[in-house]
């Protein structure tokens, strides 16, 4: 087994200040709602940022390492079906890819809703706050799913990849 660094510092800090300010926008809504409002700037502020990144990052962050690919992300979950072995892959693997896309595209629906839900033109307007709270629900939801993905991938691939989000480094077999 030999380590490789897959995540930089930026992809590390970025994924775990999104957990922290995601759920504190989920759960925290005091009387003027700031706090909510404030923890859901910060995420819009972490998401346009990591697209920058996307595209001007390091290797393994890089959309064109992660493309969206329907047709693989169904393969790759033909292989899970089947409980195939994983290689370790260092970026993201083709399903977890999707995901990611997904989860980034409803937090700027969330983000953008509840935006305009501040705004004069949108205040009270019941669809607005409909689009806000279902999108927010459908992207807990899909949290739920990519924490399962992480694990289910981690055992698969014998690697623990939560460590790695954390250390930015993935353990390869060596003859992989
Ligand atoms: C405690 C709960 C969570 C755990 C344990 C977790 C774990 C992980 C891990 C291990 C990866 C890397 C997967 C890989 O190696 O391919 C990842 C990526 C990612 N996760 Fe999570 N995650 C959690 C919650 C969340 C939440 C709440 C969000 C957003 C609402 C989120 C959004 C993302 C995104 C966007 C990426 C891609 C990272 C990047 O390429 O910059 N995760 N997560
Ligand atoms: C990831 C970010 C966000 C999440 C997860 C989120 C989630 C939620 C949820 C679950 C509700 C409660 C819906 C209900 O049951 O009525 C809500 C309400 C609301 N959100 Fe967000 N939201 C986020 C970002 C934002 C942003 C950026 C703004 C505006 C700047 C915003 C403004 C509001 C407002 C004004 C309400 C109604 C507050 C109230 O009923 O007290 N949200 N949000």
């Amino acid at each position: 087994m030999h380590q490789v660094a897959v995540w930089d510092m930026f992809v590390r800090i970025f994924h775990w200040s999104l957990v922290l300010l995601f759920f504190s926008a989920f759960f925290l809504f005091d009387d003027e709602g700031a706090a909510h409002r404030y923890a859901g700037y910060a995420v819009l502020g972490l998401v346009g940022a990591r697209i920058v990144w996307g595209f001007i990052g390091t290797r393994h962050a890089r959309f064109f390492s992660f493309p969206p690919n329907l047709s693989a992300a169904l393969q790759h979950l033909k292989a899970i079906r089947s409980g195939e072995k994983e290689k370790v892959t260092l970026s993201h693997n083709p399903l977890g890819a999707l995901m990611i896309y997904n989860l980034l595209a409803s937090l700027i629906l969330v983000c953008l809703s509840g935006i305009m839900m501040t705004l004069d033109q949108f205040w009270g307007v019941a669809w607005v706050e409909e689009v806000h709270e279902l999108a927010a629900n459908y992207t807990l939801f899909c949290v739920a799913l990519h924490v399962l993905g992480v694990i289910i991938e981690s055992r698969r691939s014998k690697t623990n990849l939560v460590l790695a989000m954390i250390t930015g480094k993935k353990g390869v077999p060596d003859e992989e």
